[in-house]
């Protein structure tokens, strides 16, 4: 099974990304129409900066790429259609507010992130949490933003993404990952907390690009399976990451883990152990892709994107 991605998708990758970035600076623009008016607009602008700040800064947008290749491996007039680039900003956005949330003095108490300092350390604590707040909300609201679109598949989008996000997904593992801190857990925990910390929110990103896309049951179901293992698969990467990359290259502070004595997959399993998770993890997700034809290409290549990349 090659790990190699091809040209095309490079292609299709810059190109995703850059649909993206539109999209994302298109639809932040919901923060500034309070903005126009002149009594208030001066005490939001820093709001305003923090947001921007974290959002519009080169994420990899791993997560809005799903949406998109997963929306095409089901139809690809869903694929091009322009109210899917709300799908896939909503969901960055609730990343993003993620990551701000995360980098926090009470969380991880990070500097860096995408290669800047992070929200509270450009802002400050109130603002970081405040732009986090606020970017979560927006990602809700944009998804009823949708046109043309049946209400059940809406309704569908809104209930993946809440589902995803609370305590039964990201907000869940990040609780565990917290309380983990210090402590000796098993191999199955780890893998519940990853799967939720990360795992539940691109899990979210291919059901919801695959639920705009009107998929059947059968193919949500199969493609549940492919984000499923490619969801922990990232973290196990991310947590390889932190160990093998650097600061530049990461954009994030390298040995971070390590110093916060937080469990990972290469403190369980080894380093050597940790890789090859990873790459069955992988090829888990190419099966569970078997009943796709070439549409799905791109989502069979950014599963290898996500346990070969180096950021
Ligand atoms: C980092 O996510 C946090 C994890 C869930 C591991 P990404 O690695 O997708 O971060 P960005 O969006 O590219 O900065
Ligand atoms: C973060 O996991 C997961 C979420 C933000 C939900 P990490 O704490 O490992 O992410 P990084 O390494 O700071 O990006
Ligand atoms: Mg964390
Ligand atoms: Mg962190
Ligand atoms: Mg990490």
């Amino acid at each position: 099974m090659s790990i190699a991605p091809t040209s095309d998708f490079q292609q299709y990758l810059e190109h995703s990304k850059q649909r993206i970035d539109k999209a994302l600076t298109l639809h932040l623009g919901g923060f500034n129409s309070p903005y126009s008016n002149v009594d208030s607009a001066p005490y939001l602008e820093q709001l305003r900066q923090a947001i921007s700040y974290s959002q519009l800064n080169g994420g990899k947008r791993v997560r809005p790429l799903l949406v998109y290749a997963a929306a095409k491996a089901i139809d690809t007039s869903a694929h091009d259609n322009k109210q899917l680039d709300k799908v896939a900003a909503s969901v960055e956005m609730l990343h993003t507010y993620s990551l701000i949330h995360d980098d926090l003095p009470a969380m991880d108490d990070d500097d860096l992130r995408r290669g800047q300092p992070t929200c509270h350390k450009a802002f400050d604590e109130a603002t970081a949490i405040l732009a986090g707040d606020a970017l979560q909300t927006r990602a809700f609201e944009l998804l009823t933003e949708i046109t043309g679109c049946e209400p059940p598949t809406q309704l569908a989008l809104v209930a993946t993404l809440a589902k995803a996000s609370g305590s039964r997904g990201m907000v869940g593992g990040q609780a565990m990952d917290l309380a983990a801190v210090d402590q000796n857990i098993n191999l199955a925990q780890l893998e519940t907390m990853h799967s939720l910390k990360t795992g539940a929110l691109i899990r979210a990103a291919v059901t919801m690009g695959a639920q705009f896309a009107q998929a059947n049951p059968e193919q949500l179901k199969s493609l549940d399976d492919y984000a499923e293992a490619i969801g922990l698969a990232f973290q196990v990467q991310d947590d390889i990451l932190d160990i093998e990359s650097d600061t530049a290259t990461l954009g994030k502070t390298q040995g971070a883990d390590i110093a916060l004595n937080k469990p990972t997959y290469p403190a369980l399993l080894g380093m050597q152990g940790a890789k090859e998770k990873a790459q069955q993890l992988h090829n888990q997700a190419i099966v569970a892709l078997a009943g796709f034809d070439d549409n799905a290409q791109p989502l069979r290549d950014l599963s290898a994107y996500i346990i070969s990349r180096s950021h």
